[in-house]
């Protein structure tokens, strides 16, 4: 097992080379390439051999990976999470110009606090489509330096802006780009992309903030990063499922896209992706229907995605006694409204995979005045019905643009998830 520091790094990495779902997914196809996995394709047949080791992509921002091993019981370990984080979609021609400045249109993706994506520098990064000789293609951009600003308006023209201030987001989130009139955004891109301006045909193009990720605090105890929810257990899952030696069930990763906006995509949890998937790998090594009901029934899937930590300036918006802490271990969460699958048959197993792995965990329920969030596990229920917990790592500022983590937090989920996947059933 690497140390925290090289653990770190290597989150680090992931997240600052991640600036939307679609790099991530290629980020983690580039790492899955490189330990020997072999990429197949929707449209085309698979090739399945006992040993090998597999995945497939849909739209470019989710992921399904899988290992067929030499023997196994017939049943799938799945750990999911999903690649996109809270952030703002470049509108079409989005230039604008104000005051002498030329500005972006951009509309919410997500449901992000709003507050602290002003007076920080920002950069765009997504995919474009464009027209390659007649053909359509895709490629993916990042324009990887500080671009854009959103300024807050000063004090002195908003006496109020410390008394509670609701933004207007089509007013005040429009990032300025220049004081050039002439410049596009388009032109940016596509010199970044290099390819020319006139054959781009379209695009799904986000703000992402550039800030640094970094540890801090008097020993170091804390990390903070753009994107922890929920790169930060996508990442960690992806090494438990890689570090995972002869796994007893058929071990599957799955990373889905569009959480932040419902999931009813084709390429989120609300779709067949992850169905599509499982139920052709079982026909290709060679499993009778019955054998696929069989084998989801006696399956198992933990939904990882990021808990909220008790706040130490909000202590009271906490249950006040299940209260998560940075550090404190991975986090399992309950909600009797069923937003969160863990149940207590699926807890236990979960509990006793933390003992067997030797890593603390703790409980998360909500305050009981206090709605809170959902999360993947039980919309992928509609389409792939298995025991489920809601597990995750302890977080603070969940959907801001930077938010902060248990520096030790992380390794906790890579040796869980790499017992989880050898666990058997
Ligand atoms: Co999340």
């Amino acid at each position: 097992m690497k140390n925290t520091d090289d653990t770190l790094n290597g989150l680090f990495d992931f997240i600052k080379n991640s600036p939307t779902s679609f790099h991530a997914v290629a980020n983690i196809r580039d790492i899955l390439g490189k330990s020997g996995f072999t990429e197949l394709s929707e449209s085309e047949p698979w090739q399945i051999a006992p040993g090998g080791k597999y995945f497939v992509t849909r739209n470019g921002s989710a992921l399904i990976s899988f290992c067929v091993p030499e023997s196994y019981e017939k049943a799938f370990m799945l750990c999911a999470s999903h690649s996109d984080s809270p952030s703002f979609k470049i509108k079409e021609n989005p230039e604008r110009k104000e005051a002498g400045c030329v500005k972006l249109n951009v509309e919410k993706y997500g449901g992000m606090l709003i507050q602290p994506w002003f007076d920080r520098p920002l950069s765009v990064a997504g995919r474009i489509v464009f027209n390659d000789g007649g053909k359509i293609k895709e490629k993916l951009v990042c324009v990887d330096r500080d671009l854009l600003v959103i300024p807050n308006l000063a004090i002195h023209m908003n006496r109020d802006a410390n008394e509670g201030h609701k933004v207007d987001v089509q007013k005040e989130i429009e990032p300025v780009l220049s004081l050039s009139e002439k410049t596009s955004l388009l032109s940016i891109i596509s010199q970044q992309a290099g390819v020319p301006k006139e054959d781009i045909l379209s695009h799904d193009l986000f703000l992402y903030a550039r800030s640094e990720p970094t540890k801090w605090g008097a020993e170091e105890e804390f990390i903070s990063a753009p994107r922890l929810d929920d790169l930060e257990c996508a990442w960690a899952s992806l090494q438990g499922f890689l570090l995972a030696e002869k796994p007893a069930a058929i071990p599957v990763y799955c990373l889905f896209d569009n959480e932040e906006v419902g999931s009813s995509t084709r390429q989120g949890a609300d779709s067949t992706f992850l169905s599509d998937a499982l139920e052709r790998l079982s026909e290709k090594i060679g499993w009778s229907g019955e054998d696929y009901k069989i084998a989801l029934s006696k399956s198992f899937m933990l939904s990882a995605d990021n808990a909220h930590a008790v706040h130490p300036n909000y202590a009271e918006k906490a249950d006040p006694i299940n209260r998560p802490v940075l550090n404190g271990g991975i986090v399992i969460k309950y909600n009797a409204a069923q937003k969160y699958t863990s149940d207590a048959v699926t807890s236990a197993f979960f509990k006793m995979i933390c003992k067997k792995a030797g890593v603390k965990y703790q409980i998360f329920t909500n305050n009981s005045n206090i709605a809170g969030g959902s999360t993947l596990g039980n919309i992928s229920q509609n389409h792939v019905s298995v025991p489920c917990v809601d597990i995750g790592l302890a977080q603070w500022a969940m959907h801001s643009p930077y938010e902060s983590a248990g520096a030790e937090d992380v390794e906790s989920m890579i040796k869980a998830a790499k017992c989880f996947f050898e666990e058997e059933v």
